[in-house]
C-alpha cells in the first residue's frame, strides 16, 4: 500500500489503519480494546505509530509487537517504505537527570523507586530518592512566567503567580507519605498477570511539604466551607502542565469536602523537605493530598476548578479504580467503579531482603507501615511462631490525623546456619488490619497490594 492509501483509513467506518516500520495494520477491531482508550489510538489512525510510541514508550515491548502482528494486512510499497514522516524527536529529551540509586521501572515516561534498604534509612525520604511516577514527559516551567489558574464561583477566575501564591497565603507545612496505588504490584502479578509497572515495595515515600493550603486559596477565590450547592456531589479538579500527544493534560480530582477541610491539610506545595520542588516532583507547584492515593496529588499544577463532576481525565475515569477478582479486560466497566481516594493500611519489611545471607548475632529487621486516610498504625512481626510488637524509631506526635508513615524496627539474636522467615502486619487506629493473603484481592490493574509482607532468608555465618 502507499502511505496515501493508508491515510484514507482514519475512522472505524473507513477501517482504522496504521503503519509500524514498513508493515500496515488494520486495527479497527482493537480500537475499543486499547488500554489507553480508543481516542488515543485514533490519534495515530491513517499514519505511523512511531511518533506516538516515542511518547508512550510503554508500547516498545515484545508482547505489544506480537499483538500488533495479529492485525497485519500488508506492507508499504517500496517507494513509500522510507522512514515514517512526522516528528519522532524524543519528547523525553528534556527530562531532568536522576539519581543513579533509583531502580528504574520505566525510563520513558520515568518511573522509579528507591532501593528498599535506602527507603527506611531516614524518616523523610531525600528528594533525590523519592519514588517518581510520571505518565508523560516532564514539562519545563519558567518560574517567572508560571501562573496558576483558579476557577472561582460565577465564572470569575484567579490567576496566581508563584510569588503571589507564596506571598498572599500563609505557608503551611505537613509531613505526608505518598503511595502509588500500584505499590507492591510485582507480588500480585505472581498470582495472575496484571497490567501495570512492576513496582516492588518502594512506590511509597515521605516528605515534609510546604505551601499554601488549598482551603485558603479556595476561600480566597470566593468559595465557602460548603459546596456551591446542596444538590449532588462536588469535586475539585486539578490539571497538570504535562500533556499527551493530543495536548490533553494529566488530571485528577478530590471531593470538595476534603479540599476545604482544615483537618485534611491539602496543600498547593512549592517546597519539598525545605527545598523547592524538584522537576520530577512537580516544580514549581503541585497538589499534595495527604492520606490519599498518589494519583490525586497532581504535579506541575496549572489549574484548579470546582465542578459538579469528577475530573474528566483518563486517570480519574478509566484508571486508578478497583475491581473484583472476577472482572477481566473483557468485562471491565470503568464507569461502574468509584475512583480510588483513601488507600488501605499497608506495611513492608525493607531489611533484610529476601534471600539475603546475614551474619549470625544481632539482627535488625526494619520496615515501614502507613494507613491511608491518615491514622496511626501499630506493627507486629511474626518470628519463631509468635507475633511481637515492633518498636518505632521515630517519635510519633499524638495527633488524630497522622499522614506520615511509621518506620519500625526489631532486634533479634540469631544463631549461625539457621533458616528464618519474617512476616509483618500493620493494624490501624480503628483495628482494621492487613489481610494475610492477597489471592482474593487480585484485580486486573494490580492495585492495593496490601497483604502481609513475607520475607524468607538464610543466616549462613
Ligand atoms: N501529576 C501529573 N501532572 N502527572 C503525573 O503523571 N502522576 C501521579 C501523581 N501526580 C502524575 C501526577 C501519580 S500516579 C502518583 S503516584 C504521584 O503523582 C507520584 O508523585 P511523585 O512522582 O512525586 O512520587
Amino acid at each position: 500500500y502507499t502511505r496515501a492509501e493508508v491515510a484514507r483509513h482514519r475512522t472505524p467506518g473507513d477501517r482504522v489503519w496504521v503503519t509500524h516500520g514498513t508493515d500496515v495494520f488494520d486495527v479497527t477491531d482493537f480500537v475499543e480494546l486499547h488500554p489507553g482508550g480508543p481516542d488515543k489510538l485514533l490519534l495515530a489512525a491513517g499514519g505511523a505509530l512511531e511518533p506516538f510510541w516515542a511518547l508512550y514508550a510503554v508500547h516498545n515491548q515484545p508482547h505489544v509487537l506480537e499483538l500488533l502482528r495479529e492485525y497485519k494486512v500488508g506492507e508499504l510499497s517500496p517507494e513509500d517504505a522510507s522512514p515514517a514522516p512526522g516528528d519522532t524527536r524524543d519528547p523525553f529529551a528534556g527530562d531532568p537527570p536522576r539519581h543513579p540509586a533509583l531502580r528504574v521501572n520505566s525510563l520513558k515516561p520515568f518511573n522509579a523507586e528507591p532501593p528498599p534498604e535506602l527507603l527506611t534509612q531516614s524518616f523523610l525520604t531525600p528528594n533525590e530518592l523519592f519514588f517518581t511516577r510520571n505518565h508523560l514527559p516532564v514539562p519545563s516551567v519558567e518560574p517567572g512566567s508560571y501562573r496558576l489558574r483558579v476557577e472561582g464561583p460565577g465564572g470569575r477566575s484567579l490567576s496566581l503567580s508563584l510569588a503571589e501564591l507564596r506571598g498572599r497565603f500563609p505557608k503551611h507545612e505537613v509531613t505526608a507519605t505518598l503511595q502509588c496505588a500500584g505499590n507492591r504490584r510485582s507480588e500480585m502479578s505472581r498470582v495472575r498477570p496484571v497490567k501495570g509497572l512492576a513496582w516492588d515495595i518502594g512506590a511509597i515515600s515521605t516528605a515534609r511539604w510546604g505551601g499554601a493550603r488549598l482551603r485558603d486559596v479556595l476561600l480566597h477565590a470566593g468559595f465557602g466551607d460548603k459546596p456551591p450547592s446542596a444538590e449532588g456531589e462536588w469535586h475539585v479538579c486539578f490539571e497538570g502542565l504535562d500533556v499527551d500527544a493530543s495536548g490533553t493534560p494529566y488530571g485528577a480530582s478530590i471531593p470538595f469536602e476534603r479540599a476545604v477541610s482544615a483537618d485534611a491539610e491539602v496543600l498547593l506545595a512549592y517546597e519539598m523537605n525545605g527545598r523547592e520542588l524538584p522537576r520530577d516532583h512537580g516544580f514549581p507547584v503541585r497538589v499534595v493530598v495527604p492520606g490519599v492515593v498518589g494519583a490525586r496529588s497532581v504535579k506541575w499544577l496549572r489549574s484548579v476548578a470546582v465542578s459538579a463532576a469528577e475530573s474528566p481525565s483518563h486517570w480519574q475515569q478509566n484508571d486508578y479504580k478497583g475491581f473484583c477478582p472476577s472482572v477481566d479486560w473483557d468485562s471491565v466497566d470503568f464507569r461502574a467503579a468509584p475512583a480510588i481516594q483513601e488507600l488501605p493500611v499497608q506495611s513492608a519489611i525493607t531489611e533484610p531482603r529476601a534471600g539475603a545471607a546475614v551474619p549470625a548475632g544481632e539482627l535488625t529487621v526494619k520496615g515501614y507501615a502507613w494507613s491511608g486516610g491518615g491514622r496511626e498504625v501499630d506493627v507486629s512481626l511474626f518470628f519463631f511462631w509468635t507475633w511481637r510488637a515492633a518498636f518505632f524509631f521515630f517519635e510519633r506526635p499524638q495527633r488524630f490525623f497522622f499522614f506520615a508513615w511509621t518506620l519500625w524496627v526489631f532486634f533479634f539474636s540469631v544463631a549461625a546456619g539457621a533458616f528464618f522467615f519474617f512476616v509483618c502486619k500493620a493494624v490501624f487506629f480503628f483495628f482494621n488490619v492487613q489481610p494475610d493473603i492477597f489471592f482474593f484481592f487480585w484485580n486486573l490493574r494490580g492495585f492495593f497490594f496490601f497483604a502481609w509482607h513475607r520475607v524468607f532468608f538464610f543466616f549462613t555465618r
